[in-house]
């Protein structure tokens, strides 16, 4: 077989081949017909980390089309449509008839494509990727991958469905494709400074925007909009923007936490515009082998910052950070390994670049999906025991059927968290109402 037809045969329908319900020879037919080595693309989710991974997917290299869109609203998916068309022209193959707005348009953009981007909030990203993985597409999707425990257990189920499929998927997980953690951490990994029994993750920023509310707005329609400070939507900022640092930790310590216990609240961020979330979280992961990594992130303005992480092992210290920096130090603090930035790739484009280039070549490489799911898992517990006061073990938190989603999605339904008569949301006071969060 020729290798256009048999990369595009790997592209269409591995996930149904390894199915076993279609016939080679029917495939390799209706492929042919297409003769081309394009890879279509369909994004769902039009913002401003869809509109990135869209120029990180042409920035690949590879032959790719984007070919459908779909956003919850007509002006964001307009907007995005605009800026990819200006830049990429041709390749954006996109006529009206596959822009899908509403709730349900993942689901035909998802059909017209081979590789499905999924960047809307996260809340969302366990349907959508349950939908591309049973369509047999392969994946890149934003973290975090959901907001609440029956979100994992479902994307870890879909999980196994990707893997028997054969589908390639990543995750925005961006460190995990950057030069300074993966040459830093497979030197722990080797033994370089011992094993590591502590370690301190930081996302302390200022914050995000917000999105007012409009007079003409129904509550979902507010939420939507305003997606940052509803659980349902975000899982909180330490799921949201934190799981990047939390799974540095994971990924060091190639485990997962049995127990975590923390301490949150709202400091500055009290207005009703701010939803449900809080502003400033601390956590204690606990390990198995009694390792225990501490975190910190909040959204505080005009004081210090710091986004990183460190760590501390029985032979010496690391410190990491996104701005590719990595440092090792022997016990005696004499460096012993210092990663070189320079001509390192942009990370947000280097998982593309080898999502694609996996795909073209008709190879099944990446299942990020577990450990994305894992650390996504990290920061719900986090956030957990900060609202409920509780040590969370982790197995317990599996067994949560706690499910923050709404039962129906449509403009005029109603989210489970409602505003008072004087448009305040209620927030977690740790130790109240504990069962509604566990
Ligand atoms: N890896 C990173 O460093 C990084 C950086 C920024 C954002 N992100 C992630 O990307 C995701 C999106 O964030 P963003 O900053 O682009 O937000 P955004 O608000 O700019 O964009 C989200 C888009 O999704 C759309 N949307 C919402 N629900 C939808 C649905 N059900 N179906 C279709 N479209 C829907 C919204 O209308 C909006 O256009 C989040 O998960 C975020 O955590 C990752």
């Amino acid at each position: 077989m020729n290798e256009n037809l048999k990369r595009r045969d790997f592209i269409r329908t591995s996930g149904k081949l390894a199915a076993g319900t279609l016939v080679a020879n029917s495939l390799v037919s209706s492929v042919y017909a297409q003769g081309t080595d394009e890879i279509k693309v369909a994004l769902i989710g039009c913002g401003g980390r869809g509109t990135g991974a869209a120029f990180d997917a042409f920035a690949s290299g590879q032959n790719i089309k984007l070919v459908a869109m779909a956003d919850a609203f007509q002006d964001n998916l307009d907007r995005t449509y605009g800026t990819l068309k200006e830049k990429f022209g041709d390749k954006i193959d996109v006529p009206d008839s596959r822009k899908y707005v509403g709730f349900d348009g993942y689901k035909a953009a998802i059909r017209d494509a081979d590789v499905i981007l999924l960047a809307t909030p996260p809340g969302f990203r366990p349907m959508h990727f349950e939908e591309a993985v049973k369509e047999g597409k392969h994946v890149f999707m934003e973290k975090p991958v959901a907001v609440d425990i029956p979100g994992i257990r479902k994307v870890l189920e879909v999980a196994q469905e990707a893997k028997r499929k054969k589908l390639n998927v990543v995750v925005g997980l961006q460190r995990r494709y950057q030069d300074n953690y993966r040459e830093a951490i497979k030197r722990i990994h080797d033994g370089a400074i011992g094993d590591v029994v502590s370690g301190q993750v930081y996302w302390n920023s200022g914050g995000v925007w917000v999105r007012p509310r409009m007079p003409s707005q129904t509550e979902m329609e507010y939420q939507m909009r305003n997606w940052y400070y509803f659980n349902w939507l975000c899982g909180d900022h330490i799921v949201e923007q934190h799981v990047h640092n939390i799974d540095v930790a994971n990924w060091i310590k190639q485990k997962y936490p049995v127990s975590i216990q923390g301490t949150g609240s709202r400091a500055h961020r009290t207005g009703k515009e701010y939803g449900e979330i809080y502003d400033n979280f601390a956590i204690e992961m606990t390990y198995d082998d009694g390792s225990v990594v501490y975190s910190q992130s909040r959204h505080f303005e005009g004081i210090n910052n710091r986004i990183d992480e460190t760590f501390q092992a029985t032979k010496g210290r690391v410190y990491l950070s996104a701005g590719n920096q990595a440092v090792l130090w022997d016990a005696n603090g004499n460096e012993i390994y210092r990663h070189n930035p320079r001509g390192n790739p942009n990370p947000y484009q280097q998982e593309h670049k080898e999502l694609f280039a996996a795909i073209a070549a008709g190879e099944y490489k990446f299942e990020d999906t577990e450990y994305s799911a894992y650390s996504t898992l990290t920061g719900i517990i986090g956030r957990i025991a900060c609202y409920t006061g509780k040590v969370i073990k982790w197995d317990e938190a599996m067994q949560s059927t706690i499910d923050i989603m709404p039962e129906v999605y449509s403009w005029d339904a109603l989210p489970k968290i409602l505003p008072d008569e004087n448009g305040i949301y209620p927030v977690a006071v740790p130790g109240l109402e504990v069962s509604k969060f566990i």
